[in-house]
């Protein structure tokens, strides 16, 4: 019923209207979107499927051909990035040995599933998917953060063998919940 592919430019509508909303996001104000806005995130959208280091899944329902699921994740390696803000960021919050010692680990950017989809596993497939992709890249570790409330999402991470290694602030006053997985070959014989 449903395929998980990677995304591709015909995608960027769905995976801009996604981004932009911030879903599971807490805002101080309703988020009102300029013209330019749309057209900064597609940009963003456009890197982000043309960077081998980025991968961009998403899950169409095939009787609709509707895209009804979004996963977006950075395989990343401290010891080679360029020290921009933006890859120094984490290491501002969290203890270096929490990271793998070569480094590698991957980022997870945006989960999202069409609430018509929701509680059938596709998060889950999903996220089980970045695990498989990571490991085929010798990357061991996955990284994520959600906000506190969102205890749902903590929830599903959990059971996903994740663990928390860090609740606290990050980039603003909202309590955000850090978690990672420590992967095995085990992964792999679960798909
Ligand atoms: C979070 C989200 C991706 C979950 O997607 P999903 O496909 O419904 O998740 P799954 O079906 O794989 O859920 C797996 C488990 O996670 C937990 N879970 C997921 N959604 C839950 C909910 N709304 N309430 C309680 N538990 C929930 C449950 O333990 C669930 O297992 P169960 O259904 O057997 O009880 C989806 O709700 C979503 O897109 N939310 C908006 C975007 C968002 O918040 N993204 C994360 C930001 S960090």
């Amino acid at each position: 019923m449903f395929t998980l592919r990677v995304a591709s430019e015909a995608d960027l509508d769905f995976m801009v209207r996604i981004d932009l909303a911030d879903e599971g996001i807490t805002h101080e104000c309703p988020q009102r979107h300029t013209k330019a806005d749309f057209t900064r995130c597609r940009q963003k959208m456009i890197s982000y499927i043309n960077d081998f280091r980025i991968g961009v899944w998403v899950y169409e329902d095939r009787i609709s051909s509707c895209l009804v699921g979004l996963i977006i994740c950075r395989f990343r390696n401290l010891l080679n990035e360029p020290s921009t803000d933006a890859n120094l960021f984490l290491l501002k919050y969290l203890e270096r040995d929490i990271f793998p010692e070569n480094g590698r680990f991957t980022e997870l950017y945006q989960l999202w599933v069409d609430p018509e989809f929701r509680r059938q596993g596709l998060a889950t497939n999903l996220k089980r998917h970045i695990e498989i992709e990571s490991l085929r890249r010798s990357v061991n570790m996955i990284y994520t953060h959600t906000e506190e409330v969102n205890s749902h999402v903590i929830d599903l991470n959990l059971k996903l063998g994740y663990r928390e290694v860090r609740r606290g602030p990050i980039c603003n006053e909202v309590i955000r919940v850090s978690l990672i997985k420590n992967l095995t070959t085990v992964e792999l014989n679960q798909t």
